[in-house]
């Protein structure tokens, strides 16, 4: 299983200043984490709730459809191009950023096993977009739209200019190289799909676009790639049955949650730094971002009362940053909590070849890269100690679709347990809401007139256009 280790979270190692007393809390906060715990599997089939993520590694149906519908496709494309927003696209990412083959998309159709390649189109920019639809060959390339809400501005221009594009060069045929991913109820994408006789997934209702990463929303473009999704359901089964234990010193999901709550509220660590040393996990370090931010960045709690609540997350990549952020992590402001995101075995071992004498650089030859990655990590948690700085490592055995299963939920579980802590929905997103809503005024959208009047006076002098 994932790993967690908090030790250097305690006092003893960072100081009273910046540390806690995770034993006592753990006994101060038992029995709130006791129904924190509970009340999420009591309530995760209640209609309403947003819990309905709680039970995605359990869609055996969804499973099935997403695997039925790769097999009738195989060997058909050579690209897969998703378009999607935040939660639509980011955890989709990760997953396949982590576990195809570092540059998938730059490798040969036969060392891909016939496998296509994926592109993740997750903004319009323009210059970017054009480029990729110069590069891709549409006639064999698969588009996968997914947008929950089935209207959002971004989505739905980026769908337009390739259906357009897909109609001039494939004729109606470009039909077939068209699949939509959405909610079942609503949204003008299910409509349109229906007319133009598009193959559409469902995204469960309950299910947050930023949790929605093991529903179609993700099997579907992991299945397409050829990864493994029994064994990604398998990790999330085998986590949230951990998970489901109400003790906290058995809960990893509760440990992290109550650290980081703890850390915000009582020690002023108003940051989270999630750094994986992997860069094959660096994209997951984007998807806990999202998942961090727009779960517990909130104006109001439960009980309406304003309490702008939420730490920063922030990316930082092994051994990247540790040439740009750690300076200011080590002496810059007190006021983070670092994660640092390991790997126990890595898929290849890389030797540092004994090539040259001189006494500055020999010690490396005859080691592995690995040691040398190991050593940095270790490094920085060490140099971390010094600075008394708090941060906990979470270890994961190795890159596999069975661990990053496990890793993401535990993330998710993670995530709901602090806004629990909170007091806040970590299920809804209005801020997000407020600028898509001044982005349909701004654009002209029937019903957003007034709107369009209040950002147009809002941002006088200031517009860019
Ligand atoms: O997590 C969320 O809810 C958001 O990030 C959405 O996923 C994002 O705004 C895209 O929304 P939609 O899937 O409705 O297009």
């Amino acid at each position: 299983m994932i790993d967690l280790n908090y030790r250097n979270i305690n006092c003893e190692i960072v100081g009273e200043e910046n540390g806690l007393n995770i034993e006592e809390e753990f006994d101060n906060y038992k029995e709130t984490i006791r129904k924190i715990i509970a009340d999420l599997n009591s309530n995760k089939d209640k209609p309403g709730q947003k819990l309905q993520w709680m039970n995605l590694g359990y869609n055996e149906e969804t499973t099935w459809y997403v695997k039925e519908f790769a097999a009738m496709v195989e060997n058909r494309f050579e690209n897969i191009l998703i378009l999607g927003m935040g939660g639509s696209a980011l955890g989709g990412k990760a997953v396949c950023e982590a576990l195809l083959p570092p540059y998938w998309n730059f490798l040969t159709q036969e060392q891909r096993n016939n496998l296509p390649r994926i592109f993740f189109l997750d903004n319009i920019d323009p210059d970017q977009m054009n480029a990729l639809l110069n590069i891709l060959d549409l006639k064999k390339t698969l588009v996968n739209v997914i947008t929950k809400s089935g209207d959002t501005a971004e989505v739905m221009a980026q769908y337009m200019v390739l259906k357009d594009k897909m109609q001039k060069e494939l004729g109606d045929d470009y039909r077939k190289n068209v699949i939509a991913t959405t909610d079942k109820n609503i949204g003008i994408l299910k409509q349109l799909s229906n007319q133009e006789g598009y193959k559409i997934f469902y995204i469960p209702d309950d299910v947050s676009g930023r949790f929605s990463v093991f529903s179609a929303v993700g099997l579907l473009p992991f299945a397409l790639v050829g990864l493994n999704i029994d064994e990604i359901t398998q990790g999330i089964k085998d986590m949230d049955l951990a998970l489901k234990n109400t003790d906290i010193h058995y809960n990893i999901a509760a440990q992290n949650a109550l650290i980081h709550y703890l850390m915000d509220t009582k020690k002023g660590k108003h940051i989270s730094v999630m750094m994986p040393y992997s860069n094959r996990l660096r994209y997951v370090a984007d998807w806990y971002c999202q998942l961090w931010a727009e779960s517990l960045g909130k104006e109001r709690d439960k009980d309406n009362n304003i309490v702008n609540v939420g730490q920063t997350p922030i990316k930082a990549i092994g051994v990247t940053d540790q040439h740009s952020q750690i300076q200011l992590y080590n002496e810059g402001p007190n006021n983070k909590i670092i994660n640092i995101l390991r790997v126990k075995e890595f898929d290849t071992t890389l030797e540092i070849p004994n090539i040259f004498e001189y006494t500055g650089i020999s010690y490396l030859g005859g080691k592995t890269m690995n040691q040398l990655f190991d050593a940095e990590a270790d490094s920085t948690i060490a140099s971390l100690i010094d600075y008394k700085r708090p941060n906990l490592t979470i270890t994961i055995p190795k890159i596999t679709p069975y661990y990053l299963g496990q890793l993401l939920y535990m993330f998710e579980v993670q995530t709901a347990i602090t806004g629990a802590l909170y007091n806040i929905d970590a299920f809804d997103q209005p801020g997000v809401e407020q600028s898509k809503n001044y982005t349909y005024a701004l654009m002209g959208r029937v019903g957003y007139e007034d709107s369009a009047n209040e950002v147009k006076s809002k941002l006088e002098n200031t517009v860019f256009s």
